[in-house]
């Protein structure tokens, strides 16, 4: 039977010594990491002022062919939040684990820039980042002016920028449903998950391929894997420890049972 650890209770003792023991860990985090930043998560994005859209209307190529002003606004929308938030202690504990491990990596679903600002030097994105557009018809990387948020980036429509060099539109630097994930991010992803001996799994839902399958690719060869999520996921099946609650409270505790109390 799978040890299941409640987040009010002490970390189950072989985790801390598998963290402890750990020569190469990969963590893969999902939108949950970042919920504490008060980040909505992915499913959460489609409410409030977004509740009558859903994925099909704004993260296709097909959404921001038919109306850019709106998935250019969407997505504006999130990068303010991004940039109006901090890193929790999730991700900080996250950049603190990577000091006591030969290896570690992070490999992300997430588009904000969260666990950099935390500190983690290595972190793979595989579904790209908002706060790096580029243009749909050359392809040339946009620079978004520095310092305050864009006010009007509160939940309306709004005309994307023209690129630079061309003068087409520009899009958000995520990969929308439809699209492949980065090839080489993808490939490094795929080979550190088999590579490592232990894999964390953090705040998601694990309904999303290709990226879902790194948990599964891990087990497979070999590694231990731990779930932090507070509900059951796709991925409980895969994992040697499911551990139901907040990352910003589990991942202090572990980090703190693992190196802070020898
Ligand atoms: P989801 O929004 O599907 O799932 C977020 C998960 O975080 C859920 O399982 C929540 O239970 C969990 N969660 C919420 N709060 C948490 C907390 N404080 N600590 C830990 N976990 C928490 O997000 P993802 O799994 O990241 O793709 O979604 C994967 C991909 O689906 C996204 O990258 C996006 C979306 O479609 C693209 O845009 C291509």
């Amino acid at each position: 039977m799978r040890p299941i650890f409640h987040d009010t209770e002490t970390p189950p003792q072989d985790l801390v010594i598998a963290i402890r023991q750990a020569k190469h860990i990969v963590v893969f985090t999902g939108a949950g990491v970042s919920a504490e930043s008060g980040i909505p998560t992915f499913r959460d994005s489609f409410t409030g002022l977004w509740e009558r859209f859903d994925a099909e209307d704004l993260a296709t190529p097909a959404a921001f062919r038919r109306d850019k002003e709106l998935v250019w606004g969407w997505y504006e929308w999130r990068r303010m939040k991004v940039l109006g938030a901090q890193p929790n202690p999730a991700h900080r504990a996250i950049a603190a684990l990577a000091q006591h491990i030969p290896k570690l990596t992070v490999v992300t679903q997430n588009v904000d820039d969260l666990h950099e600002r935390a500190g983690s030097q290595n972190v793979l994105h595989l579904h790209g980042s908002l706060h790096h557009p580029y243009c749909l018809t050359c392809g040339q990387a946009h620079t978004f002016a520095p310092g305050v948020p864009n006010e009007q980036g509160g939940g309306r429509r709004l005309s994307p920028p023209a690129c630079s060099r061309c003068g087409g539109d520009v899009r958000p630097g995520v990969v929308w449903f439809g699209e492949d994930l980065p090839q080489r991010e993808l490939l490094c992803a795929n080979t550190l998950a088999q590579a490592c001996d232990l894999l964390f799994a953090i705040g998601t839902s694990g309904l999303v391929y290709p990226a879902a399958q790194i948990p599964i690719l891990a087990k497979q060869a070999g590694a231990r894997v731990a779930l932090i999520n507070p509900t059951v996921t796709q991925l409980d099946a895969a994992c040697s420890w499911s551990l139901h609650g907040a990352a910003g409270e589990i991942l202090p505790r572990l980090l703190q049972a693992a190196f802070l109390q020898i």
